[in-house]
């Protein structure tokens, strides 16, 4: 303890609990707009609000409706957006050559949002599940997802997400060695500023099950990630993971999915001190947002109670779809 502890009655914690105002003055953690990335998801089509049914209040956006959506962030203070596009299944194949055209659905709007909104940094996803016919994040050849080849297609993918003037590339894949080959690749094209923000202890987890249903993923997908994602009772392996993605080049880290994985986040932040970010992922955001809407908890209170632990547990800032909402409740920050 770094505080010599004095003997009750002269000791009182509830002194400092005993008021708003003293609550407030020894408040150890705190959240910021600031603090927030806003993941959305985006579709084919104009004026296009299509709501998700397994995420109540998060709908799937046409391009001219998620420039309004970025305008709407810029205007409450909250610097990121993240764009996961619903693809056409017309257009996904095995080889997922959609995934690095420079006109598709994502990269449309990433210009579509600098054009507008150029102050908002725009953080886009690098894997190949929306674009493949299997589902997987990786090319899979004879059931088997290969890494290597993957690793070529997700360079050629962060690259047009690149010339697309995207800020934040967010490799999601968890294939081995595509940190190294994407900066290699960022820089020898002149991308010398685009940053990484690596997916780099992302677990197999059942609570991602919402977001294949927005990106239409879930019919495609056969087997699970296993092979790729991590196993949900490794903490140390994700520190290894972490250790691996800053010497490729990661500028950024990220745990996933973030509440039952908080005690990855604080060793993470204890171990490298570098900005780290967790993910609140789709099931999170659907428990808390259900349970509200049945009434079983307040849902205001879980949200920000969930987001202020990120904050607690070390993290520098979160990925939610709770971000407008919690946004409009902190108000702007200095
Ligand atoms: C896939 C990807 C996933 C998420 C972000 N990118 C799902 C998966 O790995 O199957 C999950 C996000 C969420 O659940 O909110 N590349």
């Amino acid at each position: 303890m770094r505080s010599t502890l004095a003997a009750f009655p002269a000791a009182r914690f509830r002194r400092t609990r005993a008021s708003a105002a003293l609550r407030d003055l020894t408040q150890e953690n705190r959240l910021s707009v600031k603090d927030l990335i806003w993941p959305v998801f985006i579709r084919d089509g104009k004026d296009m609000v299509e709501p998700i049914a397994s995420m109540p209040g998060v709908p799937r956006l046409s391009i001219d409706r998620v420039v309004m959506a970025a305008e709407e962030a810029a205007t409450l203070g909250i610097p990121a957006i993240c764009l996961f596009p619903y693809t056409d299944p017309a257009l996904k194949t095995e080889t997922c050559e959609e995934a690095w055209n420079p006109d598709n659905l994502a990269n449309r709007a990433i210009r579509a949002i600098k054009a507008a909104v150029p102050q908002i940094a725009v953080m886009t996803d690098v894997a190949l599940d929306p674009y493949n016919a299997n589902g997987h994040d990786g090319l899979v050849r004879d059931g088997i997802i290969v890494n290597d080849e993957t690793v070529e297609a997700l360079v050629k993918m962060a690259l047009a997400q690149a010339d697309s003037g995207a800020d934040i590339l967010g490799p999601s894949d968890m294939m081995d060695g595509r940190i190294g080959a994407m900066r290699a690749a960022l820089e020898a094209a002149g991308h010398k500023d685009v940053t990484i923000l690596s997916y780099s202890a992302k677990y197999a987890s059942a609570f991602y099950g919402p977001f294949r249903d927005a990106v239409g993923a879930s019919g495609a997908l056969k087997g699970d990630k296993k092979t790729y994602q991590m196993n949900p009772g490794n903490s140390d392996e994700a520190l290894r993971l972490i250790a691996r993605d800053l010497s490729e080049g990661a500028d950024m880290v990220m745990v996933k999915p973030g509440m039952p994985y908080l005690d990855i986040c604080r060793r993470v932040k204890d171990t490298f001190g570098v900005p780290t970010y967790a993910y609140q992922v789709s099931g999170e955001y659907s428990m808390i947002r259900g349970a509200a809407d049945h009434g079983w908890i307040d849902g205001e209170k879980a949200m920000m109670e969930s987001l202020l632990a990120f904050k607690r547990a070390g993290c520098d800032g979160i990925l939610t779809y709770f971000a407008p909402a919690a946004a409009r409740l902190l108000g702007p920050a200095y």
